[in-house]
């Protein structure tokens, strides 16, 4: 069982960390956490913040530990020689450590943390092996060096559940449309995609018929039918040639509410043949569910059309 830590557990967390510097050493890696770190008055300050948690025996007895933290992390502002996975927003891992080893202790602890985000990112000391591995073996990316608050380095790491879903429906996307060149037979296809693997409230396409952007093939609840030039998110990514993201769409001028169970948008016009044929609309009924991560891999797929 996975619990958030609480302040009688303390000394039992103490000594899961002595045990976790034992294994460190055992297995080679003489630097890390060799200053007493994490000290008591940062797991007290974990606890207080209510991102400490612990895994547990059936019995109640603590096997590992972790500090799960909202993100954005100060020390992670800069990444050298590399890049992050995607940005979305993500949560930290710190101080995750298991009494023993062998047991999958922190692979159950970081699998747990993915049902609590799709984006996670985490550090760690270039001489800690088993670490290297269990993120390799989670699926992790290796993206660069970070360094901490006191100038350590550190090799970062992240996940984005969505920049692989992406990368999976890509590939998909390509199989299908490559051997198709009818466009609305790919925009079919491609709605039923996306809409599937992310289970976004609309996503479909408008096509340029005209002066007016009409409904294409969708996913989702019915749908306003015309858009003119310039009008709505549609129409206006029409009008700019250019991809728009909307964080919230009540603070969007002019975006058409064809559903007011829609909180934010994004809109990627489709190229052909140096013009724009058609936009992909995609309708979240979430706030900020599109970032840069989205505009990215939806503009590689929709070039695929
Ligand atoms: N919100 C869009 C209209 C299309 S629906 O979201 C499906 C816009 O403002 O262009």
């Amino acid at each position: 069982m996975i619990r958030k830590t609480t302040y009688e557990d303390i000394p039992e967390l103490m000594e899961v960390f002595q045990k976790a510097r034992a294994i460190m050493r055992a297995s080679g890696n003489m630097n890390q956490w060799n200053d007493g770190y994490p000290s008591e008055e940062i797991v007290r300050k974990d606890i207080e913040k209510g991102v400490s948690h612990v895994l547990c025996e059936e019995d109640g007895r603590i096997i590992a530990t972790m500090a799960f933290i909202p993100g954005p992390d100060p020390t992670y502002t800069e990444i050298y020689g590399g890049q992050w996975t995607d940005d979305s927003p993500y949560y930290v891992i710190h101080r995750i450590a298991a009494a023993e080893s062998g047991n999958n202790a922190a692979s159950r602890l970081l699998e747990w943390a993915f049902t609590q985000t799709d984006s996670i990112r985490i550090d760690t000391h270039k001489d800690n092996a088993i670490m290297h591995h269990i993120l390799d073996k989670q699926g992790f990316t290796h993206c660069g060096m970070i360094y901490l608050a006191n100038g350590d380095p550190r090799e970062a790491y992240q996940m984005s559940l969505k920049a692989n879903k992406y990368k999976a429906l890509y590939y998909l996307a390509k199989c299908y449309l490559e051997e198709e060149d009818d466009l609305i037979a790919n925009m079919a296809n491609l709605s039923a995609m996306i809409h599937r693997e992310f289970g976004f409230w609309w996503t479909g396409f408008y096509r340029v018929v005209g002066d007016k952007l009409v409904l294409g093939p969708f996913q989702g609840p019915t749908a306003c039918t015309r858009i003119a030039f310039g009008k709505g998110v549609c129409g206006s990514a029409w009008k700019r040639g250019e991809t728009i993201v909307v964080p919230d769409v009540e603070e969007f001028p002019g975006h058409i509410a064809c559903s007011s169970e829609s909180r934010s948008e994004i809109v990627v016009p489709i190229w052909r043949e140096g013009h724009i044929v058609a936009v992909l609309d995609i309708d979240s009924e979430k706030l900020g569910t599109f970032t840069e991560t989205d505009k990215i891999w939806l503009e590689k797929i929709a070039s695929l059309i």
